[in-house]
């Protein structure tokens, strides 16, 4: 597939430390993709100052790349841990940012999809259902199922997202699927 014809997806990971399982999820995502005619590209966040409205007299550089990223992408992929029972503060961050000022949000038409992944036993369903209920009000498109809940140790996936489990790695697969088929169907506001 070249590159013109690939679906760009921007992923949003929303743990900032390097070691983080879901990054190496993203990692695993990204390679299982790419095949299916998805490019999935990680955006970085970890230079985004946190939303002060006084600074948009004059935006951080930081603040304009984000969302001419999120602009420029097909969709969006939210790979993010839950954070005492919802998301942590790095995606509201990136949520808040990219909708402002409001005549130029970036997310009415966007169409995007959530995972998640931590090692506790309900892999990230709080997170993912507060995520939800804020990205719908935005006007984003969200992929309603598969739903991917990923109680996952950190060693089940490689440093960079390799994956040996054989279970997991059709999961995710089949989650791709659906996401690139809906793709397909469900075209931009
Ligand atoms: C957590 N963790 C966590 N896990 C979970 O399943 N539900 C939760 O509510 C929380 N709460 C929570 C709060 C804070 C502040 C931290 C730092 C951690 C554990 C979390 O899932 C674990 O640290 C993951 O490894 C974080 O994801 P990354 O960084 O590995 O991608």
């Amino acid at each position: 597939m070249t590159g013109e014809s690939m679906t760009k997806v921007a992923v949003i990971v929303g743990s900032l430390r390097r070691e983080s399982i879901n990054r190496r999820l993203a990692h695993a995502l990204a390679s299982l993709a790419q095949p299916k005619g998805l490019e999935l590209v990680e955006l970085r966040l970890d230079d985004l100052p946190l939303y002060n409205e006084d600074l948009w007299q004059s935006p951080p550089a930081s603040v304009q790349r984000l969302k001419q990223e999120i602009k420029d992408a097909d969709a969006v992929l939210f790979v993010t841990p839950e954070y005492n029972r919802s998301i942590p503060a790095v995606v509201k961050n990136v949520v808040d940012w990219a909708s402002r000022p409001m005549v130029d949000s970036v997310w009415p038409g966007k169409r995007a999809s959530i995972v998640g992944a931590s090692p506790g036993a309900i892999g990230t369903a709080v997170a993912q259902s507060h995520l939800r209920s804020i990205l719908t009000p935005l006007g984003i498109a969200l992929l309603s199922r598969p739903e991917v809940y990923l109680s996952l140790k950190p060693d089940q996936l490689g440093e960079q997202g390799e994956v040996t489990d054989e279970r997991l790695a059709k999961l995710l697969d089949r989650f791709l699927d659906a996401f690139a088929a809906w793709l397909e169907r469900v075209k931009p506001a």
